[in-house]
């Protein structure tokens, strides 16, 4: 099946059941400050998932193109894209006349016409024996989905399957199990920002090796070992977050739902990974065109440079330029990237031009603007190739002539920050190339010399997090609090040698990045997750003291010691259990935290891990 095939089968079935078609909408949203990016088919439709009309109606379905650019660095392996469509329907407001063509719908038609969908001879035609499901399980927030449950199993009854579900554990322990109730991780889906509607879902996987018979695994470790691979997630969006922390239900039930078009593809294909798609394949000839090499022999830097070439040419059809801020940052990361790994396939003559040329052919007809703006991108990334090309041989010049004077095995932030505003060289492309050398780069002190760039230019952007917390509300300072214990298990569980890179704190949410140069076990994330909570439970009292830089650097205190010598600074002392120097603000006893939970650890960029953490509430 091609990728034409694909999407025009999904858009009739859905028109079949009454929805209107609407087009793809910008990858740039227009009226969304959460994100930079259009990241999956809903952000568009936020205003109507809280209860404004739709002039198409209640229901209503699009192939979406899509960019996440949280994962770049990830990108070369067998899952991560930046680019990518989504194929999506919705249902505006649950409704009584649940047959009445127009109206909207909940539950059961969205999991019977996906059911529909993906077994349907007429549609998509898998085998209903090689699709697994999973729902959510429940916490404090929303009850265990029972009625999805039931839904499927009645879907899988048709076809003659007696649909059995796993225990709470997640094990496939018996070979009718085909329902999985899960937690909030794998089966709650919401929109980014701080009030963005969302609510648990139900995701339909693909078995890619049947032949493998059954096995007594969790869900998890088969997702892990590629056997299952998700294709299609319904969300049944009927709950809003709120600033302040929790849920509220919203006036009106909705359908929210996303299958992506790459993966789907691959396996209606039976190749292994998106890679071997149509959808890459007239890229990855260019690119052996170009540089006379083999797929086979570079895999990373095959699917690197396809992948940000084409997020690159669509984020140009959005009319967004190559600059140092934002949107523009982001494009001008991914074309320098892609040129990065093209140098090293020995590329040194222009070539993006050709790449965006295979794009614009293999998409024009699904996504009209790229026609129209042919002459704009390829005038752009002419320019932007050009300049990068000087920028780059006499940036690298500079960071040769930096390592090898260099004594110390770390590139000052002074150079890198130098490196990024004379040369353009994304921090991590500093970062990738200083590694290559056998050198760390000095990221605190380029923040420090980027902040002080930003306000001798009075550029800083306004909005941007003070100290990491969004803002200050009671849940914002707990989670902070919880990321000063964090930092301090981290080094008891890992070593000393970890430092805290970042962090990113909302009132749902914590992210905290850190040195670290591998991937944290399951054991080493639940020993961190236990010292957490043994701190938490022990009701440290929090408490500050001021004093100067020397003083704090003699209680051993973490943080970046920035101020000048006899400036004084807060150091926050937690029982004895940490002491770190930070503004605050802080809770006053660890005790009103609540369950700290490890959500996610995941690489964030070279050398450095990040965290994604919550509190539950205290029951
Ligand atoms: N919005 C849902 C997702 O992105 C469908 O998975």
């Amino acid at each position: 099946m091609t990728a034409n095939e694909l999407r025009a089968k999904f858009l009739k079935f859905m028109e079949s059941k009454g929805h209107t078609i609407i087009p793809s909408a910008s990858l740039v949203p227009q009226n969304d400050p959460t994100v930079l990016f259009t990241t999956a088919g809903m952000h568009p439709l936020v205003p109507y998932l809280l209860g404004e009309k739709h002039p198409g109606g209640a229901r209503v379905a699009n192939a979406q193109k899509c960019v996440r650019t949280g994962d770049i660095d990830e990108v070369g392996d067998n899952r991560h894209l930046t680019f990518f469509e989504m194929l999506g329907n919705w249902s505006f407001g649950d409704s009584q006349k649940t047959d009445g063509i127009g109206a909207g719908y909940f539950k059961r038609e969205a999991i019977e016409w996906s059911f529909e969908f993906l077994t349907g001879e007429k549609w998509l035609g898998i085998s209903p024996e090689r699709i697994f499901v999973t729902v959510f399980k429940g916490d404090e927030t929303a009850p265990k989905d029972e009625e999805s449950i039931g839904i499927w199993q009645a879907q899988f009854k048709k076809a003659g399957l007696n649909a059995k579900v796993a225990d709470d554990d997640g094990i496939w322990s018996d070979p009718d199990v085909k329902i999985f109730p899960l937690g909030r991780d794998d089966n709650w889906w919401e929109g980014g920002g701080q009030t963005a509607p969302g609510g648990p879902d139900t995701e339909m996987f693909f078995d890619t090796r049947p032949q493998e018979g059954y096995a007594a695994k969790t869900f998890g470790e088969l997702v892990d070992a590629f056997r299952f691979i998700e294709i299609w997630n319904d969300v049944f969006m009927q709950y809003r977050k709120k600033a302040a922390g929790g849920y509220e239900p919203l006036n009106q039930k909705n359908v929210d739902t996303g299958m992506g078009v790459e993966r789907t593809l691959a396996v209606l294909n039976g190749v292994e990974t998106v890679f071997e798609t149509e959808l890459f394949e007239p890229l990855f000839r260019k690119i052996g065109e170009i540089t006379g090499t083999e797929y086979g022999d570079f895999i990373k830097e095959y699917r690197i440079i396809a992948d940000h070439l084409k997020a690159a040419t669509f984020i140009l059809a959005a009319g967004i330029v190559p600059s140092n801020v934002e949107h523009g940052y982001v494009l001008r990361r991914l074309i320098r990237r892609a040129i990065r790994y093209a140098k090293l396939l020995g590329v040194s003559r222009a070539f993006t031009v050709e790449l965006a040329q295979v794009v614009v052919d293999m998409y024009q007809e699904t996504y009209f603007e790229l026609e129209g703006k042919r002459a704009f991108i390829f005038e752009e990334l002419t320019k932007e190739e050009e300049k990068f090309r000087k920028t780059l041989e006499k940036g690298l010049k500079e960071l040769k002539s930096q390592v090898h004077n260099s004594k110390v095995k770390a590139l000052s932030g002074e150079i890198v920050f130098n490196l990024y505003q004379t040369f353009g060289f994304p921090i991590e492309m500093t970062r990738e190339l200083a590694v290559e050398e056998g050198m760390e780069i000095d990221e605190a002190g380029f923040e420090k010399e980027l902040r002080r760039h930003q306000e001798l230019s009075r550029t800083a952007s306004a909005g941007k997090f003070k100290g990491g917390l969004a803002d200050h509300s009671e849940e914002t300072t707990k989670l902070h609090t919880a990321a000063h214990l964090l930092l301090e298990s981290l080094r008891r569980v890992l070593g000393n040698h970890i430092s805290q890179k970042g962090s990113n704190i909302t009132a749902e949410r914590l992210r905290f990045d850190f040195t670290h140069g591998e991937k944290m076990t399951p054991e080493q994330i639940k020993q961190v997750e236990g010292l957490v909570n043994e701190q938490i439970d022990k009701d440290l009292p929090v408490r500050v003291e001021e004093m100067t830089v020397a003083k704090a650097k003699e209680t051993g205190a973490m943080g970046a010691f920035e101020s000048k010598y006899g400036e004084k600074v807060k150091v926050y002392f937690i029982g004895d259990f940490s002491k770190e120097i930070c503004g605050g603000p802080h809770a006053e006893h660890t005790g009103a935290l609540g369950h700290f939970k490890i959500l996610k650890e995941e690489s964030s960029s070279a050398g450095v891990r990040r965290i994604k953490a919550i509190l539950a509430t205290s029951q």
